[in-house]
């Protein structure tokens, strides 16, 4: 019998993708996240992951200024393939065809983004999700991005919400946190349903 995990492997994802069931694919940069791209300092030349980056307009917005240590890194290879088609200067090697819970920690970021990543996983990988964010970033490094603060009812598959009691829960052991409040630039289908949130690796 399929375990309630097994099915958001990435046969799951690459079927999403094929079969065009990508909702979820805001088809460019989310304001909040552009907001606060904007405001780093290209100079520093950070080392960013996007983890469940799918089509990762994150990754082409940040590559566009000037960034030259973005990865991204998902389990389909399809959306990877579009972020090269779209971006063909974007180094290869930053394309990581990989299990974000797989991913090795020997060079530490300084900045993981997330978006629409937390919400696609099993709820019970949560803990694992704040566990590894952390142990991928270098002390003071920035998790930030934005997470579903509400309740998309009993969905059997993602995306799957929860609350702002629920993550803190999950973030407090590993991060400080800088912002985790209501964000107030999203798009408009996800205004006043999604937090902002910036955390600091204790
Ligand atoms: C809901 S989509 C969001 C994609 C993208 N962040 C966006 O906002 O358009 C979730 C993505 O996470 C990827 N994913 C799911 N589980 C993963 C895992 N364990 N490791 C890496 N990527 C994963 C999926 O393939 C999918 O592209």
């Amino acid at each position: 019998m399929k375990s309630f995990f097994s099915d958001f492997d990435a046969a799951y994802w690459r079927e999403r993708y094929v079969a065009g069931r990508d909702g979820w694919d805001a088809h460019g940069i989310t304001p909040p996240l552009r907001a606060y791209f904007d405001q780093l300092d290209v100079s520093q030349q950070p080392r960013i992951l996007i983890p469940g980056a799918g089509r990762a307009y994150e990754a082409e917005y940040l590559h566009q200024m000037g960034f030259e240590h973005v990865f991204v890194a998902d389990l389909a290879p399809e959306p990877l393939a579009d972020l090269a088609a779209r971006a063909p200067t974007f180094p290869k090697e930053h394309l990581l065809l990989a299990d974000f819970f797989a991913l090795p920690n020997e060079q530490p970021y300084d900045l993981i983004v997330e978006q629409t990543f937390f919400c696609a996983l099993n709820p019970v990988l949560r803990p694992a999700y704040a566990k590894q964010c952390a142990a991928l970033l270098r002390p003071g490094g920035t998790l930030m991005g934005l997470l579903f603060d509400t309740d998309f009812g009993p969905v059997q598959e993602p995306p799957f919400g929860g609350s702002k009691a629920e993550y803190r829960a999950y973030f407090a052991p590993y991060f400080n946190f800088r912002h985790f409040e209501t964000a107030t630039n999203s798009l408009k289908p996800r205004q006043g349903r999604e937090l902002f949130i910036c955390l600091k690796k204790k």
